[in-house]
């Protein structure tokens, strides 16, 4: 049987022999954590033989090749407005492609369940379609359909209910019988000695594991690359908050390129206490540097090694795994077989039987996984098999930046601006991560301030030089992501822009690119800014280089609007305020120039309201019903004259 998860051979290949094949679509991970999670409860239930697979690795023409015993998985996460993963674009058109083949499917049977967060307008479109056109093929779909809600954070919470029901219709539709439920794992870690330090991963992202590969449709762009510093500087400073604004220098890398508008993906690594602290309460200290190699435990589990091998024990924690995200509620009651008291596995229990508990003891407070360790147990020795550890904690991805420079401007040298959160002070020992990426950039900004002043270099909580000191220097991990957030082609279109916090970065770059379009001559539209932040004094971004912006374009084209929601204790003032002063100017602008567009960056609960107060303005001007309202806004997104880029 072939186990290569890398042919896009026909299914026939995956399915002999096999119960059931999980595919995952996501861009996190997340998705492919739940996966790995639903497939071990399966094979430990039931003794299921169970492939967990990433959908682009396969060619799903082939979907009709599968016997009527063998079940599909589907957990598909939603993105922005309702957009597949990358790596569920070609497993989305093809199921389109099917249906217009009319191909049957009717020996299909399959679970599905979706993540997605219903802040925005398309919750969950990912799943619900495929559910609905493997329904118009003829497929039968086992159980409900699952919905993971990450608006109130209660995705893990749905999952592990959706998990239980499922494992239940499960059992009784295929008349499995419960098994042993000792844990099995699912990996074999062997120590090696005999090899070459060159054949060994020391923390370097690994190309083949990338989400996508080389097979995206941005091809060579998305293998990642070294790119160092150029500049730093900190934007203002706030109680425990600051926020960093860092030029990285593309230089003659010729596959690096950027357009305004377009994403920095960064891939971070753990703090050096957190290593520390996981190895200690492992008692894997002494086998920091050992080297190991990573196999699937038997043959027909078939789950993808989420890491290089071989790699060394110390780049799993540092570089390979998020060991300080934050780990599923079922991960956390599995964790409870390994306590080293009973007292701890109860704790354990009690935690991730409880959403509220779960949220107020772990999340709220963002402890990491040694944070949970010590929670649970001081700091008594645990004995976790690695190979647990390789199942149920994330593998490390890569976080995105909105870049806040023009590519017209500076092409060679990407900006990004980022608000570092370092959280209250951790409560007596237990370790915790607020923001792990912008965490190491703030200690890269730092250390590359501190170089250029030579001032006390401040202590950094990160190692800076990465795997075999290739990041030495102040570099990163990096590559460009492509986005859709692009301004009219024509600089005289005119252009509506909504940003909040760091939202505002983005728009940094339009204006760079429209103040150049001037200088050349060209006619500029004009230009609405709302712009969103805390306080005058705190967090206002980029004032004075806006300023200047509105010098070179002239007041009459390029209005600033700022609303400060903390200046006054009486009344939050939002963008949306703004917006409702301006309505007529708003609206004028969108009728009058019928290519001019409204763009809205940062917080998706910031979009969601604004464009609710787009539709208020519109009905109050026009008379127009909600339902009339809401069409204008789905014709203005669907003509791409209305932009969103957005996140949590
Ligand atoms: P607040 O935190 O004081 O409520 C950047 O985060 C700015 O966006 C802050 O001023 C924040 O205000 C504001 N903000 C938060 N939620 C918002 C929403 N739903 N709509 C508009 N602005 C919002």
């Amino acid at each position: 049987m072939c186990q290569c998860l890398h042919c896009t051979g026909p299914y026939s290949q995956i399915s002999q022999g096999l119960d059931m094949v999980i595919f995952w679509g996501s861009q996190s991970g997340r998705a492919e954590v739940l996966a790995k999670s639903l497939a071990s409860e399966l094979q430990n239930r039931f003794g299921m033989k169970v492939l967990v697979a990433d959908l682009d690795d396969y060619d799903h023409l082939h979907l009709a090749e599968l016997n009527e015993r063998q079940i599909i998985g589907f957990i598909l996460a939603t993105y922005g407005e309702g957009d597949p993963p990358d790596n569920t674009n070609v497993f989305w058109s093809t199921a389109h492609e099917l249906q217009e083949k009319g191909i049957k499917l009717n020996n299909m049977c399959y679970v599905v369940f979706g993540l997605g967060n219903s802040k925005y307008r398309q919750y969950n479109r990912v799943a619900e379609s495929i559910n609905s056109t493997f329904q118009k093929l003829g497929a039968s779909r086992i159980g409900e359909m699952g919905k993971g809600d990450d608006a109130n954070g209660s995705t893990e919470e749905d999952f592990a209910s959706w998990k239980k029901d499922i494992s239940h219709t499960l059992e009784e539709t295929l008349n499995l019988q419960v098994q042993n439920q000792e844990y099995q794992p699912a990996f074999t870690i062997t120590e090696i000695d005999d090899i070459g330090e060159d054949a060994v991963f020391l923390g370097e992202p690994h190309s083949s594991l990338l989400r996508n590969g080389t097979k995206s449709k941005w091809g060579d762009l998305t293998a990642p690359n070294v790119i160092p510093i150029a500049r730093s500087r900190i934007l203002w400073q706030s109680g425990q908050r600051h926020c960093i604004d860092i030029d990285f220098d593309l230089g003659r890398q010729r596959l690096l390129k950027y357009s305004t508008g377009d994403h920095l993906a960064v891939w971070p690594s753990n703090p050096e206490s957190e290593v520390q602290s996981l190895l200690c309460l492992l008692g894997l200290e002494s086998k920091r540097s050992t080297i190991v190699k990573i196999s699937t435990a038997s043959s027909t589990s078939g789950i993808k090694i989420p890491v290089p091998s071989p790699t060394t024990i110390e780049a799993l924690f540092r570089h390979y795994l998020e060991i300080c995200a934050p780990i599923s509620r079922d991960a956390l009651m599995q964790l409870s077989n390994f306590a080293p008291s009973e007292t701890a596995a109860e704790n354990l229990r009690r935690i991730s039987d409880d959403t509220t508990t779960l949220k107020t003891e772990i999340l709220s407070p963002h402890l990491t996984f040694s944070g949970i360790l010590r929670l649970v147990a001081d700091d008594q020795p645990w004995n976790i098999p690695l190979s647990f550890l390789l199942e149920s904690v994330k593998g490390r991805q890569p976080r995105y930046y909105s870049i806040s420079s023009s590519a017209v401007v500076q092409p060679r040298c990407v900006s990004i601006t980022a608000v570092v959160d370092t959280g209250p002070q951790a409560s007596g020992t237990l370790n915790h991560c607020f923001g792990l990426t912008t965490g190491l950039l703030s200690d890269l900004c730092h250390a590359h301030m501190s170089k250029d002043c030579s001032s006390d270099a401040t202590p950094l909580a990160y190692s800076l030089s990465g795997p075999r000191d290739i990041l030495e220097g102040g570099k990163i991990f990096g590559r460009i992501r492509r986005s859709t957030f692009k301004l009219p082609p024509k600089a005289s279109t005119g252009v509506i822009l909504i940003g909040t916090g760091t939202g505002v970065a983005p728009f940094r770059g339009f204006l760079q690119e429209r103040v150049r379009m001037k200088e050349i001559g060209k006619e500029v539209g004009k230009t609405l800014l709302f712009m969103g932040f805390r306080h005058p004094d705190e967090d206002f971004l980029y004032a004075d280089e806006l300023k200047q912006c509105q010098l070179a374009l002239g007041e009459g084209i390029f209005k600033i609007h700022t609303a400060f929601s903390r200046e006054v204790s009486s009344k939050k003032v939002y963008v949306q305020d703004r917006l409702q002063e301006s309505a007529a100017e708003v609206l004028e602008l969108l009728e009058s120039d019928h290519r001019s567009s409204i763009y809205i960056c940062g917080a998706a609960s910031m979009a969601r309201d604004v464009s609710f107060c787009l539709a208020n303005i519109r009905m109050s001007a026009t008379g127009a019903s909600d339902e009339e309202a809401a069409q204008w806004l789905t014709e203005l997104r669907r003509s791409a004259r209305y932009l969103e880029d957005v996140w949590g």
